[in-house]
């Protein structure tokens, strides 16, 4: 399989076409360290055969935050350094840190801009970013990310929202200014044989922001700065975030928010037109850098397939990886129908934005990791084969389904419409699924599995026909 091919990045060989885009665990203390848990998150995902692990967001600077965790001066590197030791002592994955400069919010609503800094500020920006990236070299990352997306300082200026006027607004090349600056830093302080990968939004999604059109020149200017990686993500914007009073402003709170982490309504692979497209612009201009697409990848088939078909070099899983991080081993082995499938409930959004610990609600109740791999039978079904009925009652097609046997951990409900594939459609901790996507004029076929804490399955529950009829609109 490609999804298994490793791809050298600049002397940093990954394993494998897979990688876990930071994920915000809100596991540290405001004090920034790395602690235990932190770091068996990371272990977690290198267990279960990740290519390239990038380790959340990390500040380059000193700013207030709420927990977060921090690269900004040396008192940090023997957490870090302990981290990376861990990992590399439990398989071949690779890891990387995404450094991170962000600006000042209050609870008030209020937010610093990029236009509120003057030049010295600017030039303390690039100092810390390349400092922050030969601090990830001494703590023995086998690379860096520099997070230039979403709603933070580097995507700021980016943005065609950016609202200075001068060197560093108004005309693309200006938006672009600071980046290259902290590039060139970046590399005179780390040095150019080490793997300097970047995150941009392939969209802004924000009135005004910039679509694939600019996004694509965008992606070739840091391929022309020798970013060693790009890895393409879209929204998570600060101009459309709602504002809960209080409370301080969450960049994935409005639609480009959303559109970040796309939730269960929208389609899978959802962004990989857009990695497509900004591929082949870069490509055909002669840079072979690799793109990484992430948004509702969690098929393996459709992993493969992107790759095959050329429409990205890596995929980045995230919280398909949080809900199982054997996703990787499970699909090498040939093993993924045991797979816990992510539904894309965004709980774990949630509970990064209200700054709880993120974990999948998917595992066990009050796990701080996802269970422990294990091998052999998942639960069982009773004499009644699941017993799963359906009926379209209130507009809604509502299953129910009887108790398996064995230890459960959940149950994922699949779907069919008309002739297609039967694909997870729900996961679900009790015995019951109202589908209310369901629509007249569609023929569903519904079965249900059981799994338990590693994601062993049981064989599939009886399956159940549902066609519903027309409603009745009244007489005309
Ligand atoms: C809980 C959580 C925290 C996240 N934190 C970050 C982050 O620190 N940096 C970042 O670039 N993206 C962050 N993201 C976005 C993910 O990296 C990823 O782009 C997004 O979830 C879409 O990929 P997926 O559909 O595979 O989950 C976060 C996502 C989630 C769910």
């Amino acid at each position: 399989m490609k999804l298994f091919e490793p791809l050298d990045i600049n002397g940093c060989v990954i394993p494998n076409r897979i990688l876990v885009p930071a994920m915000v665990t809100r596991l540290s203390g405001e004090d920034g360290l790395v602690n235990r848990d932190i770091t068996d998150r990371y272990v977690r995902y290198a267990e279960g055969g990740a290519g390239l692990i990038v380790v959340e967001a990390m500040a380059v600077h000193g700013a207030k935050s709420g927990p977060l965790l921090r690269i900004s001066d040396d008192s940090y590197l023997p957490g870090l350094s302990e981290m990376v030791r861990r990992v590399h002592d439990t398989s071949d994955s690779k890891i990387v840190p995404q450094i991170i400069h962000f600006l000042k919010i209050a609870r008030s609503g209020w937010r610093q801009t990029i236009d509120m800094l003057d030049e010295a500020d600017i030039d303390a920006i690039v100092g810390h970013f390349g400092a922050a990236a030969a601090r990830a070299r001494e703590a023995g990352f086998d690379g860096a990310e520099l997070h230039s997306a979403h709603a933070y300082t580097l995507s700021s200026f980016i943005s065609r929202r950016n609202p200075r006027n001068d060197d560093y607004g108004g005309s693309l090349e200006n938006r672009l200014r600071l980046i290259g600056r902290v590039m060139n830093e970046v590399r005179r302080q780390a040095g150019d044989d080490f793997a300097v990968g970047v995150r941009i939004d392939a969209e802004e999604f924000i009135r005004g922001g910039y679509t694939v059109e600019e996004g694509k020149l965008i992606a070739l200017r840091h391929a022309q700065l020798g970013c060693d990686y790009i890895s393409l993500s879209v929204g998570g914007k600060f101009e459309d975030a709602e504002h809960h009073p209080g409370k301080v402003l969450h960049a994935y709170s409005g639609y480009s928010g959303e559109r970040a982490m796309p939730d269960a309504w929208h389609p899978d692979m959802t962004h990989v037109d857009l990695a497509a497209e900004t591929k082949s612009f870069i490509n055909a201009k002669g840079f072979q850098t690799p793109i990484v697409t992430a948004g509702k990848i969690w098929k393996p088939e459709d992993a493969e397939q992107i790759l095959e078909e050329g429409r990205a070099d890596v995929l980045g899983i995230a919280r398909q990886m949080l809900a199982d991080p054997d996703w990787p081993n499970k699909i090498k082995r040939g093993e993924s129908e045991r797979i816990v499938v992510c539904d894309f409930c965004n709980i774990c959004k949630i509970l990064d934005g209200e700054h709880r610990p993120v974990n999948c609600y998917l595992w066990p109740k009050g796990a701080v990791q996802a269970p422990p791999d294990a091998p052999g039978e998942g639960p069982t079904w009773g004499p009644g084969g699941g017993d799963l009925q359906v009926a379209f009652q209130g507009g809604e097609a509502r299953l129910t389904w009887s108790k398996a046997e064995g230890s459960v951990a959940g149950y994922d409900v699949y779907r069919a419409a008309d002739d297609g594939a039967m694909s997870v459609i729900e996961a679900s901790k009790s015995r019951r699924w109202n589908d209310r996507s369901a629509m007249a004029g569609m023929r569903y076929h519904y079965y249900v599995r059981a799994y338990d804490p590693a994601g062993r399955p049981s064989p599939p529950s009886n399956t159940v026909l549902l066609e519903p009829e027309l409603p009745n609109y009244g007489a005309r």
